[in-house]
């Protein structure tokens, strides 16, 4: 789904580059948590996999352009950029605009994906009229409405309470357990990390490369408390530190 072999990327204007020789392969249906220290380069290695940004060095093989029934990534960010002049309803519907697919089924779509977000109820209301849990399960339906081969999520749930946050946590890995996406999703919580993933990718070092990738090889649906996660974790953080 993505193969990044010896990728490098310096922006333009810059001397040194933040990334180079990344070597990371994910495979369709995977969920690979990206972790690291801020400014290490886990958005812009988003960006790259979005075709936002080229690589300077190496090469990126990301998902092809779809074919206007759906999108090859869709982006899940910290805040949940919702259009304030539109319903949840229609924030949903944004997402499928782009797309050639005829609005009956868009509308389908929309009003499915509310109703695994838990919003059915909610879909009249004005962004101004959600919660902040409320405000991301909109933008986590309008991602998923575009029938993404990734989902990239960048510190989608940093921005929300611990317990709105595990609701959250759960609710997506009810959904990845269902629909078999391919995720990226970025974070700065290492506990997070794993509960979620089926992989831990730590990029360290300036620039940037993979430093650790780890199998979280632990049954789903997970227990926080499991001592395999806090070993794992404890793992991660050492190497984080180092
Ligand atoms: N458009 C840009 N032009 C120049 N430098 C940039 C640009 N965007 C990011 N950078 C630099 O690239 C590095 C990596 O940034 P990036 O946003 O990918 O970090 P991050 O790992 O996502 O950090 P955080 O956890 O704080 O979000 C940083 O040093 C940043 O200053
Ligand atoms: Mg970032």
């Amino acid at each position: 789904m993505i193969r990044f072999q010896q990728l490098g990327l310096t922006f333009p204007g810059a001397t040194r580059p933040v990334i180079s020789g990344l070597d990371l392969t994910v495979a369709a249906g995977e969920f690979v948590a990206l972790v690291g220290a801020s400014g290490v380069g886990k958005s812009t290695l988003l960006r790259i996999v979005a075709r936002l940004l080229a690589p300077s060095a190496g090469t990126a093989d990301v998902p092809a352009l779809g074919d206007g029934k759906r999108l090859p990534v869709a982006m899940v960010f910290q805040d949940a950029r919702l259009l304030p002049w539109r319903t949840a309803r229609d924030n949903v519907l944004f997402g499928m605009e782009r797309l050639t697919i005829d609005p009956a089924e868009a509308a389908r779509r929309a009003d499915a994906l509310l109703e695994v977000v838990g919003l059915s109820a909610h879909a009249e209301k004005w962004p101004r009229q959600l919660s902040g849990g409320q405000r991301q399960r909109v933008a986590i339906a309008r991602a998923l409405a575009v029938e993404p081969d990734v989902l990239l999520m960048d510190e989608p749930f940093g921005a929300l309470d611990a317990i709105t946050r595990e609701t959250l946590q759960d609710e997506l890995a009810q959904l990845h357990m269902q629909s078999g996406r391919t995720v990226l999703f970025v974070t700065h919580d290492i506990d997070e990390a794993l509960y979620l993933a089926d992989r831990v990718v730590l990029l360290a070092g300036s620039p940037a490369s993979v430093s650790l990738d780890r199998s979280v090889a632990l049954p789903r649906p997970r227990r926080r408390e499991d001592p395999g996660l806090q070993a794992l974790a404890a793992e991660i953080r050492a190497r984080l530190h180092a």
